[in-house]
C-alpha cells in the first residue's frame, strides 16, 4: 500500500476516524446558531401566557414601550400575518386565542438581550378565562381513534382472533403500563438569527432539518423556497424536538426581523424548552400476552393512549414495534388520542418504540415469570420468520444473534432467575433485559460533488450534524467512493442553498445523505473515465444527485435493526435508591460507518433510556395545567455519574436491501427496550414490579420490608 492508501484506509467506511469539527467544538471555534456575528442585531424575548386557556382580552405594551431599550412589542394586532396554517403550532400572534399555559402571545424587540427580556415582564397581559382539561386518564371521554397515528401508521391492526387466543392461552399477562411526559433537552435550545433583504429571508437556525424549515417558513412568509437561506452548521443535539418543521424560535425571529427592518435574535431558556417546543406524551398502555405451554407466544396486544393539544394532533405510535417484535397468531394493536389544554407534544428520541418497547418488553419479562421461562429464551422462541402482520421478509433479522451475544458477554447463564436472590450487604442486586429494534428508511435527499483540477474534492449534501458525527460519516462515504486521500476531499454541510435533503430524525440521515453522496460520487468517476479519461478537466466537474428515484425502486421488505439490552441494577434495600451498576447492548444494524461515533450514539441512547426509567418525569400541576418542573433541578436526567459502565456490540450484518452502503442507522436504537431492561432488573432484584415510569424510590419503599 501507498501512503495515501494508508490514510485512505483509516478514514473509510468501517475505520473510525475523529470528527472532523472535533477541535473546532472543543477549542470553542465551531458557532451555533446563535454565536455568529451579525451586525445591527436586535434581540427578542418571547412573552408566555400566564393563562392555560381561554382568550386574551387586553395585550398593552405602553410600560414596555416606555422601557429603555425596547424598540417594539408584537401581538396579535399588530404582528405580522402569516401566509400559511398549515401547522397550527406555528400560527404564532395571530389570534387571541390561548391553548395553554406557557404560549407565547406576544414578543419584545429591544436593543440588548436584557432590555428585550425586561420590556417582556412590562407586557400587561388580560384575558377571559375558561376552565381547562390538562388530565390524560384512560376513561376520558374525549377518546378518539385518530386516522393514522405518525408515521403514516394506521391507528389499529388486527391478525387472527385476539380474544379466542387469549382465551386458548396456557399462560397470560394482562397488565398496564405508565410513561409520564418526558421532555427533550439539548443542551442548545432553540435559538435563531434571522434578517431580510428585500422579499429574501436567511436565518441561522438551530434546527435538525434545514430543508423543513426553509419550505415552511417560504409558506408562512409567502415567498419562495429559493428565498429563503437556512444556515445550520453546527447543532448542540435535538433529540426530536429540533426536528420535522420550524420551530417557533425561527418563526418569531424572522417576524420580529420583518417587523423592525433588523437581523433579530431569538433564544429559547431552559423553562422555554419545556413548555414551547414540545415533548413526549404521556402514555397509558395496556399488554396482553398469552403463550401456550412451551412458551410460544398465541395472542399479542397492545392498547395505547397518549394526549395531544387542542391546537394540534400529534398522535405518537406507540404500539406500532408490536406489529413486528415477535411472532404469533392472534394479535391486536390500538391506538387512541384525546386533545387537552396542554401544550402539544411533538418528537422525542425513538417516538413510539420507546415507550412502546416499556410496556410490550417488560409484559414479556412478566411472561416469562409466569411461565418461568427464561426471558432470554422465551424472546428467542418467539422470534419471527416473516414480519407478523403482512408477511414481508425481513431485510435482514439478527434479533436472536444480538439476543445470544449480548448474553453471553453479560454473563447471563450465570443468573439465579428467582428474584431478590442476590444481596450484597444493604443492596439488593439484579439483573434484567428487554429487546430493542428501529425501523430502517431513508428518504429522498440530493447531494452534489465537485472534482477540482488541483486534486482537491468538495461535497455538498443539505444534512445536519447534531452531534451524531454525521458530517464525519457522509466524509467517510465520499473518501471511500472516490478513492481518494481524506485530505483531498472536502465536505459541507448545513445549508438549504446546496438542496433538498432529509433532516436529521428518523435514525435515517446516514442511510438518506450516504445514498446521495454515494450516487453523486459515482456519478462523478463514471463521467471522469467516460468523458475524460480519468483526469479532471481544467474547468472542473460537477454532478448533482437526488434519490427520490432510486426510493421507488426499493423492492418490499421489512427493513428493521434490532438489539438486546442487559442491565444490573443494585437497589438499596432502606431507602430504595436505584443504582445502575452496568448496561450492555449487542446491536445489529446493518453496516457501520464509524464504530466509534456509532458507539457514541447508542451509549448515549442507553443512558437515556436509563434516565427515562429511573428519573424522567413532567410533573403536571393540574390546577394550571403545566408542567412545573422546568429545569435540570427539578427535572433530573441521568449525568456521567449514574452511569459506571456501558458496553456497546455491534454484530456484522450484511444486508443488501437497503441502501448503497447497507447502513440502517443507530441514532435511536439504543433508547428502545433500555427502559425496561432496566425495569426487568430491579424487579429481579427485589420482587417489586413498577410498571408507572419513573422507578422512584417511593414507589419500591413500602415494598422492599
Ligand atoms: Mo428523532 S425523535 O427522529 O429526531
Amino acid at each position: 500500500m501507498t501512503r495515501e492508501d494508508v490514510r485512505s484506509a483509516a478514514a473509510a467506511v468501517g475505520a473510525d476516524p475523529v470528527r472532523l469539527e472535533g477541535r473546532d467544538k472543543v477549542t470553542g471555534t465551531a458557532r451555533y446558531a446563535y454565536e455568529y456575528p451579525v451586525s445591527e442585531a436586535l434581540y427578542a424575548w418571547p412573552v408566555a401566557s400566564p393563562f392555560t386557556k381561554g382568550r386574551l382580552t387586553l395585550v398593552n405594551p405602553d410600560e414596555a414601550l416606555a422601557a429603555r431599550g425596547v424598540l417594539a412589542v408584537l401581538w396579535h394586532s399588530n404582528a405580522y400575518r402569516l401566509q400559511s396554517r398549515e401547522n397550527e403550532e406555528l400560527y404564532l400572534l395571530q389570534e387571541p386565542t390561548i391553548a395553554y399555559r406557557g404560549q407565547f402571545v406576544a414578543l419584545v424587540v429591544a436593543d440588548t438581550l436584557e432590555a428585550a427580556r425586561h420590556g417582556a415582564d412590562l407586557v400587561v397581559l388580560e384575558a377571559d378565562t375558561q376552565p381547562h382539561d390538562a388530565v390524560l386518564t384512560d376513561r376520558h371521554p374525549g377518546l378518539y381513534r385518530p386516522v393514522r397515528v405518525n408515521g403514516g401508521f394506521q391507528s389499529d391492526t388486527a391478525v387472527g382472533d385476539f380474544d379466542a387466543g387469549m382465551a386458548g392461552a396456557a399462560v397470560r399477562v394482562d397488565e398496564r403500563y405508565e410513561t409520564p411526559a418526558e421532555h427533550n433537552n439539548p443542551m442548545e435550545p432553540h435559538a435563531s438569527i434571522a434578517w431580510w433583504d428585500g422579499d429574501e429571508l436567511t436565518v441561522y437556525d438551530s434546527t435538525q432539518y434545514p430543508t423543513a424549515v426553509a419550505e415552511g417558513l417560504a409558506g408562512l412568509f409567502g415567498i419562495e423556497t429559493q428565498s429563503v437561506r437556512v444556515l445550520a452548521e453546527h447543532i448542540g443535539g435535538g433529540f426530536g424536538v429540533k426536528g420535522g418543521n420550524p420551530r417557533p424560535a425561527v418563526v418569531l425571529a424572522a417576524m420580529a426581523a420583518r417587523h423592525v427592518g433588523h437581523p433579530v435574535k431569538v433564544a429559547l431558556t431552559r423553562q422555554h424548552q419545556f413548555a414551547n417546543v414540545g415533548y413526549r406524551t404521556p402514555t397509558i398502555q395496556r399488554v396482553r400476552l398469552g403463550a401456550d405451554a412451551s412458551g410460544q407466544l398465541t395472542a399479542i396486544g397492545h392498547d395505547a393512549i397518549s394526549q395531544s393539544s387542542e391546537v394540534q394532533e400529534f398522535a405518537e405510535q406507540t404500539a406500532v414495534l408490536t406489529r413486528w417484535m415477535y411472532a404469533g397468531p392472534h394479535r391486536r394493536t390500538t391506538h387512541r388520542l384525546v386533545r387537552l389544554d396542554v401544550p402539544t407534544p411533538a418528537w422525542m428520541r425513538a417516538p413510539g418504540e420507546t415507550p412502546g418497547s416499556f410496556a410490550l418488553e417488560s409484559a414479556l419479562d412478566e411472561l416469562a415469570m409466569a411461565g418461568g421461562w427464561d426471558p432470554v429464551e422465551l424472546r428467542i422462541r418467539n422470534d419471527a420468520e416473516l414480519e407478523p402482520e403482512n408477511g414481508l421478509r425481513y431485510s435482514s433479522r439478527n434479533l436472536v444473534a444480538c439476543l445470544r451475544e449480548g448474553a453471553r458477554r453479560f454473563g447471563w447463564e450465570r443468573r439465579d432467575p428467582r428474584p431478590r436472590a442476590h444481596r450484597d450487604g444493604d443492596w439488593l442486586i439484579g439483573t434484567g433485559m428487554a429487546s430493542s429494534s428501529l425501523q430502517a428508511r431513508a428518504q429522498p435527499s440530493t447531494a452534489t460533488v465537485r472534482a477540482h483540477p488541483d486534486g482537491h474534492f468538495h461535497v455538498l449534501v443539505n444534512a445536519v450534524d447534531i452531534g451524531t458525527g454525521a458530517r464525519t460519516a457522509l466524509w467517510q462515504i465520499a473518501v471511500d467512493e472516490l478513492g481518494v486521500a481524506p485530505e483531498r476531499v472536502r465536505i459541507s454541510i448545513g445549508d438549504s442553498s446546496i438542496g433538498r435533503a432529509q433532516g436529521a430524525g428518523g435514525s435515517l440521515g446516514t442511510a438518506s445523505w450516504g445514498w446521495a453522496v454515494t450516487k453523486a460520487c459515482r456519478e462523478l468517476c463514471e463521467q471522469l473515465k467516460r468523458d475524460h479519461r480519468g483526469s479532471v478537466p481544467a474547468a472542473g466537474l460537477e454532478v448533482s444527485a437526488d434519490t427520490t428515484a432510486d426510493l421507488k425502486t426499493l423492492q418490499p421488505y421489512a427493513r428493521y435493526s434490532f438489539g438486546a439490552q442487559f442491565c444490573q441494577v443494585r437497589v438499596d434495600l432502606d431507602t430504595g435508591e436505584v443504582r445502575v451498576d452496568r448496561m450492555l447492548g449487542a446491536f445489529a444494524a446493518g453496516r457501520i460507518v464509524n464504530p466509534r461515533m456509532a458507539r457514541s450514539q447508542l451509549i448515549g441512547a442507553m443512558t437515556m433510556g436509563m434516565s427515562m426509567a429511573l428519573l424522567e418525569e413532567g410533573v403536571l400541576d393540574t390546577q394550571y395545567g403545566a408542567y412545573v418542573n422546568r429545569d435540570f433541578a427539578t427535572y433530573h436526567i441521568a449525568a456521567c455519574a449514574d452511569v459506571p459502565a456501558i458496553e456497546t456490540y455491534l454484530m456484522d450484518e450484511e444486508d443488501t436491501h437497503l441502501n448503497p452502503m447497507g447502513v440502517k442507522g443507530v441514532g435511536e436504537l439504543g433508547i428502545v427496550g433500555a427502559a425496561a431492561a432496566v425495569a426487568n432488573a430491579v424487579y429481579h432484584a427485589t420482587g417489586v414490579r413498577v410498571r408507572e415510569l419513573p422507578i422512584r424510590l417511593d414507589k419500591l419503599l413500602d415494598q422492599l420490608g
